[in-house]
């Protein structure tokens, strides 16, 4: 939340500028990126992202790379640094994101990541990762439409890492990826976070994509649905 009734996933924040940085330091690198007000988690690492980008496997060398929900960047500048050769797409709703995303790829001689709306990415790309701490707090029906959206686009060898509190539904939503045809694990399991494992699901990238975004205006976390 960026002011009293805003949210992070807005398209357009409308909150004032407020710049600032947050430094990224891993085992194999240090980033300094660049933030402002009215994007996710301007202050530090959000520390799902940290548990995220401390457990997942190198990504692939080469090819297409997502980071979906990509923020100010510190996950699709991770995956760059450490596959220079391959694309990054970093995509996000929030057009605040995206620029501080491109900007600091830019800063950091990233030039293989590709910054822009989810809407802008041409149909026909597909990925051999996504690495994704997702925006839980969209709602479930526009998570689920989200995630089925672009874990369809995975290569038919291709795996999605994402990162989710317990608390904010991570048993459940793995439940339902499993149902849907997406063989799902665990993979990590440190202080409230699981890791997920998702391999793309038999016919997947040969599907039609399809969709534009609409988050689910009524806010509902997929928390307030495992409540119901
Ligand atoms: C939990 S934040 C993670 C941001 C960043 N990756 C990080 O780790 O700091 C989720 C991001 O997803 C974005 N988002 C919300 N709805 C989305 C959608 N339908 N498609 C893509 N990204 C979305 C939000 O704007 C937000 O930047």
């Amino acid at each position: 939340m960026t002011s009293k009734g805003a949210h992070y996933f807005e398209e357009r924040p409308g909150a004032a500028a407020r710049p600032g940085t947050v430094d990224v330091v891993l085992p194999d690198l240090h980033l300094r990126l660049a933030t402002d007000s009215g994007v996710f988690s301007p202050g530090r690492l959000d520390p799902g992202t940290r548990v995220l980008l401390e457990t997942v496997p190198p990504p692939p060398q080469e090819g297409d790379l997502l980071d979906l929900g990509c923020g100010y960047g510190p996950i699709a500048l991770t995956m760059a640094s450490r596959a220079p050769e391959a694309t990054v797409w970093a995509v996000d709703v929030n057009r605040r994101s995206v620029e501080l995303c491109e900007r600091n790829a830019r800063t950091a001689g990233l030039y293989k990541v590709r910054s822009m709306h989810v809407d802008d990415v041409p149909a026909d790309v597909r990925f051999s990762a996504i690495w994704s701490n997702p925006a839980i707090r969209i709602g479930k029906p526009a998570l689920h439409a989200m995630l089925t959206r672009w874990l369809d686009r995975l290569t038919p060898d291709g795996t999605a890492y994402l990162v989710v509190q317990k608390h904010l539904g991570s048993d459940s939503l793995q439940r339902w990826l499993g149902e849907q045809g997406w063989e799902t694990g665990r993979v990590a399991s440190r202080s409230a976070y699981r890791v997920l494992r998702v391999a793309a699901r038999p016919g997947g990238a040969a599907g039609s994509p399809g969709g534009t975004t609409t988050n689910d205006p009524a806010g509902r976390t997929a928390a307030d649905d495992e409540e119901r």
